[in-house]
């Protein structure tokens, strides 16, 4: 039975996937769950997931990605797009869910409301942006952990105009922004990349035992 560490050693940035096979849509929707489990800070979730099978979208974002054909012959191409921007609205939904889901009322949750209102609201729209953007990647690292237990191929991707994408998608009008993207689907045979050894600093290198 192989490990999950021998999982994350088989796994690799797929160059090439093999457009005859297709993940099926039970294993999409388990990587998509999966997605939708992610922790976020404060568990605020500010990103929206959008899963692309549409061949004529992603021969339009295929364009807009250096040319890159994963993005044509993966199964499905994953954009993890988060909210450049926020009011106090989007607190006050994730409070509503709070109340609703665990059975509170909001003078239990009125702090924690606060506490998230008076440290986020008041960023620059910069750090917003980036504070959003740093919560899609947390999904990304942990899909592609799922998919790679699955035996799943991935790749994932930052090589595409991200106004480009917006415009596709129409994510400008939702106060959405394309951060990062996954492709999903499985290796072709002859993609040599799969059989490079991995390059990554040494555990002494990168580790601090204190
Ligand atoms: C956030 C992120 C963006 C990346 N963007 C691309 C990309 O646009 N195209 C690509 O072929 N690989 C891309 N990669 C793959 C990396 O080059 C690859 O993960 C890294 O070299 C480590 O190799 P491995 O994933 O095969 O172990 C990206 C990886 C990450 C994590």
């Amino acid at each position: 039975m192989s490990t999950i560490l021998d999982k994350l050693s088989w796994r690799y940035a797929t160059k090439k996937f093999d457009n005859s096979k297709k993940v099926s849509k039970e294993d999409l929707n388990t990587i998509l769950e999966a997605a939708r489990l992610t922790p976020s800070s404060y568990g605020l979730q500010p990103y929206h997931i959008l899963a692309i099978e549409d061949n004529n979208i992603k021969a339009k974002l295929r364009k807009v990605s250096f040319d890159q054909p994963q993005i044509t012959d993966a199964s499905y191409i994953i954009v993890l797009a988060n909210k450049p921007t926020f009011d106090g609205n989007m607190v006050d939904d994730y409070i509503d869910n709070i109340i609703e889901t665990r059975g509170v009322s909001s003078k239990d949750v009125e702090g924690f409301s606060q506490m998230m209102k008076s440290s986020l609201l008041d960023l620059p729209d910069v750090q917003k942006n980036a504070w959003t953007t740093s919560q899609a990647y947390i999904i990304l690292g942990n899909i592609m952990t799922i998919a790679a237990e699955m035996k799943i191929d991935t790749c994932p991707l930052e090589g595409f105009d991200k106004n480009q994408y917006n415009e596709i998608l129409g994510l400008n009008d939702k106060n959405l922004n394309a951060a990062v993207v996954l492709a999903i689907g499985y290796r072709s045979a002859d993609d040599a990349t799969q059989n490079y050894p991995k390059v990554r600093y040494s555990r002494e290198q990168i580790i601090t035992h204190i």
